[in-house]
């Protein structure tokens, strides 16, 4: 039995730490450009039908399997999967809930360590008076660890260790004095920053043509988005990525879900919890992520660039360059909320990434906070050293393929078979049911023992 008595400071606390698990760094760079890649409105349907599917089931499937492992003092995937089960070997597949983190934090943390480096930079006017070229420019040379261009020997390294230093430090903190306090001041200042700069977007219109882009407008950017069109409905390469992207927006298929849930009271609701932090992440995404990057570069630049050049660099790329037309002093402020916002959203999610490997050494080990905590950036930092020295050789991209795409469909796949047929359906119904505070529409018992797998299945499949 594990000595790890950590607990939930408040409700709110809980619901923002989960939304700022599950609200990212996807939200901001991921969606967009997966959105644009897939048709734009042809990608919002197969997306939302995710949502649906698998989303939602898989939220109040982890939830539950979290808060039940809980009760006997199991915070890490292995053994909250092993105390559903009399077969050994499942806990196997739960090894996926602590290594997928691991892995996905070492390159999330580095580009959480960017948005660090823009901040500053922003304030102190890097960009004014650059190019849009000497801006972009500026990005690659920061990646490339050889030169030193941007002003500062070893930049990119150098905040990456700063980030994983304050990722641990913070988790050392513990849940209610670090992440869950951490989660109370980014998440309401990440929304507020959202909302300026996707007010922004939404105002911009037409007013920043110029004789080299005379059709830049903005609306073009958010009709592209939203203008459902149905011919994408029997493409499997978009509904590839739209379920992509509802994993890894939602953090299912990680074990951080669990983990988190792991510490909340036995008879606390989970099913109202899980509906808040779920919606928030959907609103955060759809609405400011969808109102902010492509609005604003295609009323500065037009759509046509923005689909020819739609990648995740951009926000680093192009939009400290684009903040410019709005004078020094917004500039600045855009920037700092630019990057500001993508910080809290980065490491209100890394923090998560790190807590099931924290979980397990203290259950199992019965380590401190504090030696969990260093141990798990010492993991980070040498898994992550690779994608810091071989970015420019594909490495970063290996990571997130493995780790971040397709281990969260696999480990979603065991645990959705595990709960909805080894643990059972009805048990699993009394877990989700169990002190909840919402009616939980029943035809999910439906979706979550027949559909949610099957969709997986096919979504493994794809891949
Ligand atoms: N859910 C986190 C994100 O969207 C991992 O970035």
């Amino acid at each position: 039995m594990s000595s790890n008595k950590e607990r939930w400071g408040s409700r709110v606390g809980l619901v923002l730490a989960m939304a700022g698990n599950a609200v990212g760094l996807g939200n901001f760079l991921r969606f967009p450009v997966q959105a644009v890649n897939n048709g734009g409105g042809a990608f919002i349907i197969p997306y939302l039908v995710s949502f649906l599917v698998m989303g939602i089931p898989l939220l109040w499937v982890e939830w539950a399997m979290g808060r039940f492992g809980g009760k006997s003092g199991n915070h890490s995937t292995p053994f909250i999967l092993d105390s559903m089960t009399k077969a050994k070997w499942f806990k196997y597949f739960g090894v996926f809930g602590i290594w997928t983190n691991l892995a996905v934090a070492a390159y999330y943390c580095y580009i959480e360590s960017w948005t660090m480096s823009y901040v500053m930079h922003s304030i102190g006017r890097s960009f004014a008076g650059l190019s849009q070229l000497e801006v972009a420019n500026f990005f690659t040379n920061y990646l490339d660890i050889s030169t030193t261009t941007t002003g500062i020997p070893f930049e990119a390294p150098i905040f990456y260790v700063l980030c994983l230093l304050l990722n641990t430090w913070i988790l050392s903190r513990g849940l209610s004095g670090g992440v869950e306090r951490t989660a109370k001041i980014g998440m309401p200042l990440l929304i507020l920053f959202g909302m300026f700069l996707a007010f922004k977007g939404l105002t911009l219109g037409t007013s920043g043509a110029s004789p080299q882009h005379p059709d830049a407008n903005a609306w073009a950017g958010i009709n592209f988005l939203w203008n459902p069109q149905f011919d994408s409905l029997t493409n499997p390469k978009v509904w590839l990525a739209a379920a992509g992207q509802i994993f890894f927006t939602l953090s299912v298929g990680m074990g951080t879900i669990h983990c988190y849930a792991a510490y909340v009271k036995a008879k606390d609701d989970i099913a109202l919890n899980a509906m808040s932090a779920g919606w928030m992440n959907e609103f955060v995404e759809v609405c400011l992520g969808s109102l902010i990057v492509i609005p604003i570069a295609a009323g500065y630049l037009g759509l046509d660039w923005v689909k020819q050049n739609a990648g995740f660099g951009m926000a680093f790329q192009t939009m400290p360059f684009l903040f410019e037309n709005w004078g020094p002093f917004l500039a600045t402020l855009a920037g700092v909320f630019w990057f500001g916002l993508l910080f809290f959203a980065g490491i209100t999610s890394s923090l998560a990434m790190g807590t099931p490997w924290m979980g397990f050494m203290q259950d199992e080990f019965n380590w401190g906070r504090e030696r969990a905590a260093w141990s798990f950036g010492l993991i980070t930092l040498i898994l992550g050293l690779p994608t810091v020295f071989l970015y420019n050789y594909g490495v970063f991209n290996e990571y997130d393929y493995w780790a971040g795409t397709v281990s969260l469909v696999v480990f979603a796949l065991a645990e959705s078979v595990l709960f909805a047929w080894v643990f059972g359906m009805d048990k699993g119904w009394r877990e989700i049911t169990e002190g909840a505070d919402m009616k939980v529409p029943n035809f999910y018992k439906f979706i979550i023992k027949w559909v949610t797998p099957r969709s997986e299945e096919h979504t493994s499949e794809l891949q």
